[in-house]
């Protein structure tokens, strides 16, 4: 009896696209792992620099592909298009970008059309909406990396500042992938301790301006880095590969990717990140969490950025 493949079609092989199919590889997410360019050389030369190192992988097969070869893979993962440039918002790419999936969702449907589609091209939440309403699938299929990775990046911030290691750190980032995100402070925990009460002998507890500051570096952390070497990729990279491990191994494991919202704390028809269990299927329930006051105004000002933005790209 043969079982079954696991396959992951990436669409883009820039800086992000070869980094998630690298990370995936690492991880033994996926049995296959085909990247699809428009510039089909770089694709091949992606996915042969990663082959080269498969005596040191899980068994695993990269190859570069067209997109007929999206077919039978379960998830396909969508980082192409134009990225951010020096001192350009996420929401200032959008228009481009939405050209390029509605484009590329049909052609990609044609061939798999039960695949769920992760967006990882900025503006990922605009663009995650646009998914949604080029495709029709139901909105469980269509995710957006969102927040997971603003979420990884305010957790490693916060245990090198508190001085434990980051596995025992449970904080959020939700909202857009973007300026108006919304760092969650008031259920944030360390081994359960809330941080508004957290210290050690070796560390005092925060202060306002300590989190302001933080979350300044969280929200201005691709900014930095784009600025210094042209694009973000190695954490963009393990935080999809976390997604699609979450699928693929049907984890239903809490993340905070991007959805779209409906009757959520007066949050209606809108792509954004809220804490969501994710496995097999997908987007499955969302988490019933505790915001502050303050935290659901935020929340709900991202949520109205965001509506704006698609509305202004005809979505
Ligand atoms: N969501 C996140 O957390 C996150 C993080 C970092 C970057 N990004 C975004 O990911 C995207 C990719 O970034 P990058 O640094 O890899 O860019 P890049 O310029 O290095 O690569 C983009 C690739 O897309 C290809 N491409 C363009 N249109 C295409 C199409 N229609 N079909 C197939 N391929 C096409 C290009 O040829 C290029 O190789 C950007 O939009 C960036 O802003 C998202």
């Amino acid at each position: 009896m043969t079982y079954p493949s696991t396959r992951i079609a990436i669409i883009g092989a820039g800086a992000v696209g070869a980094t998630i199919a690298y990370a995936a590889a690492i991880k033994g997410i996926a049995d296959e792992i085909v990247i699809i360019d428009l510039d089909h050389n770089k694709a091949v030369a992606q996915a042969s620099d990663i082959m080269h190192g498969s005596m040191f992988l899980p068994p695993v097969e990269v190859t570069a592909g067209s997109m007929k070869d999206c077919k039978d893979a379960q998830i396909v993962v969508i980082t192409a298009g134009a990225k951010q440039a020096t001192g350009q918002t996420r929401l200032e790419l959008a228009a481009s970008n939405a050209r390029m999936v509605r484009e590329v969702v049909p052609s990609i449907l044609e061939v798999a059309p039960a695949a769920l589609l992760l967006m990882v091209s900025n503006p990922v939440d605009v663009l995650t909406y646009a998914a949604l309403r080029v495709s029709g699938v139901p909105s469980h299929r269509i995710i957006g990396s969102g927040t997971v990775l603003d979420t990884s990046r305010f957790r490693s911030l916060l245990a090198a500042r508190l001085n434990v290691s980051i596995s025992n750190v449970h904080a959020y980032i939700v909202g857009e992938h973007g300026d108006s995100e919304v760092p969650l402070w008031s259920s944030s925990t360390v081994a359960n301790v809330p941080i508004a009460n957290f210290s050690t002998s070796e560390c005092a507890s925060l202060n306002d301006s300590d989190r302001e500051e933080l979350f300044g570096r969280v929200r201005n952390a691709a900014g930095s880095i784009i600025a210094a070497k042209g694009a973000t990729n190695w954490a963009v990279g393990l935080s999809v590969s976390r997604v699609m491990s979450a699928i693929i191994r049907d984890e239903n494991a809490v993340l905070t990717v991007s959805r779209l919202l409906n009757n959520y704390h007066g949050i209606d028809d809108v792509c954004l990140s809220v804490p969501s269990i994710v496995g097999r299927n997908g987007l499955g329930a969302l988490l019933p969490v505790d915001y502050s006051d303050e935290e659901i105004r935020a929340l709900r000002t991202s949520a109205g950025v965001l509506k704006e933005a698609a509305q202004s790209l005809g979505f």
